[in-house]
């Protein structure tokens, strides 16, 4: 790890070597451009996973040191995830992924619908935040769906203000797309839906791992983020603010009726992973220390200069492919050109004429850049961009540990693979 640099210092904006000593897996020859797909889980979250299975792993809550502190690395992520998001603990529920959390809600809000109530979805979202609602229709439930914008590829506000009537109960949308890694305007647009009376179920699983969660300032009703896209474990997160989760309908044993938010999550979270999540915010923490210096700011403020100094860091490693990307004739940029940090993470889509998307990743694996084609699970989206039939985009998807030479050597590999 190289030495912490003076309070204030501001010429390397990201000091990648002391993020990436986090992350074992960083030290072999492959330059990670999976990232959407999955981020590496940092040391701090390894360390508490090791320790709870080798020392604590018991049934925790009893009085035996053992059993106790199981319960308390437990308490400490579950504390840590909520103050990641800007929740209270009993609204933040720990899952085992985000599709699965949705499923879960859309069953506990499901008695609190009528027939003839109106959900509104998207065809740009991966389908954990649709799918789950769209088969609400067997129950009578009408789904209308809010379609991105061909030219823009974003999901527009009047697109949705021609959706909303008094009838609609929930807007379903993305934060931040896993194809072209836009985003939405969270606070605006849930003004807008509350405004038609409506809730608003938003999924940050693209978002989290770029930008720090508030679901305070966005006044958001349900937000979901996965913790294995965000330096964490296979677990997920989802928010409700507690009036909403009170009224929902509870899918647990019948005398957990009132324990939030475990009446929704039957089973509970698994156990040794959650202690790990912890990690994820100390790890984060330590980030701002080395660059920052020790501090007495709130972890709040801690956790938000971080994420300043990571959008910065992303702007930078995505403003080049993008411009790479745009020179090219024949690449077709799924999304907005800019890497404009207000507008983007570097989650990066695009086609190439006449090509499949695999030939181009396959063409990429001897430079060793892992790198994925697909729908990745956002197979509206992919339809209605017509690239079905070419397998879908390829994806490079980056974070903070990503370097500008692993985006040079990207772009020298795709100089090669892509006609000119
Ligand atoms: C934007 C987005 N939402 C939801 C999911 C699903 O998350 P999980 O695997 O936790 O169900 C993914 C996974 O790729 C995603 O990228």
């Amino acid at each position: 790890m190289t030495a912490r640099r003076a309070p204030g210092a501001a010429e390397a904006p990201l000091d990648t070597a002391f993020a990436r000593a986090h992350f074992p897996a960083l030290a072999g020859p492959w330059a990670l451009f999976e990232n959407a797909g999955g981020t590496l889980a940092a040391e701090p979250v390894l360390d508490r996973i090791r320790s709870y299975m080798s020392a604590y792993q018991v049934q925790p809550g009893a009085d035996f040191p053992a059993s106790a502190r199981a319960a308390e690395m437990m308490a400490e992520s579950h504390h840590a995830m909520a103050a990641l998001m800007n929740a209270a603990p009993e609204e933040v529920l720990i899952g085992p992924s985000t599709t699965m959390n949705v499923f879960l809600l859309a069953q506990a809000l499901r008695p609190g619908l009528r027939e003839g109530d109106e959900i509104v979805v998207t065809n740009l979202d991966h389908e954990a935040n649709v799918g789950a609602w769209r088969r609400l229709a067997a129950d009578g439930i009408v789904v209308r769906e809010w379609r991105f914008d061909a030219e823009s590829h974003a999901l527009e506000p009047d697109g949705l203000a021609a959706l909303l009537s008094e009838r609609t109960r929930l807007v379903c949308f993305g934060h931040c797309s896993n194809i072209t890694g836009g985003f939405t305007d969270v606070a605006a647009l849930v003004r807008m839906i509350h405004d038609a009376g409506a809730l608003a179920c938003v999924d940050g699983v693209a978002y989290a791992a770029h930008r720090l969660i508030d679901v305070k300032a966005w006044d958001v009703d349900f937000y979901l983020c996965s913790t294995y896209k965000l330096y964490g474990p296979h677990l997920a997160l989802l928010y409700g603010k507690r009036a909403h989760l009170e009224r929902a309908a509870p899918l647990n044993h019948y005398f957990l009726d009132d324990a939030l938010p475990l009446k929704l999550n039957p089973g509970g979270p698994n156990h040794e992973l959650t202690a790990g999540l912890a990690g994820i915010t100390a790890y984060l923490d330590a980030l701002h220390a080395h660059h920052e210096g020790e501090s007495n700011l709130p972890l709040r403020a801690r956790l938000a200069a971080v994420f300043e100094r990571i959008a910065a860091h992303e702007e930078a490693l995505g403003a080049p492919l993008l411009d790479f990307l745009a020179s090219r004739h024949g690449v077709r940029l799924i999304g907005n050109p800019s890497a404009d940090r207000s507008l983007r993470a570097p989650t990066v889509s695009f086609a190439v004429d006449g090509r499949d998307a695999d030939e181009i990743v396959r063409a990429l694996l001897p430079a060793k850049l892992a790198i994925r084609d697909g729908d990745f699970y956002a197979a509206r989206c992919i339809e209605a961009l017509g690239l079905a039939p070419r397998g879908g985009v390829v994806r490079a998807s980056m974070v903070h540990y990503n370097t500008g030479d692993e985006v040079a050597r990207l772009i020298r590999a795709l100089d090669e693979a892509i006609p000119s």
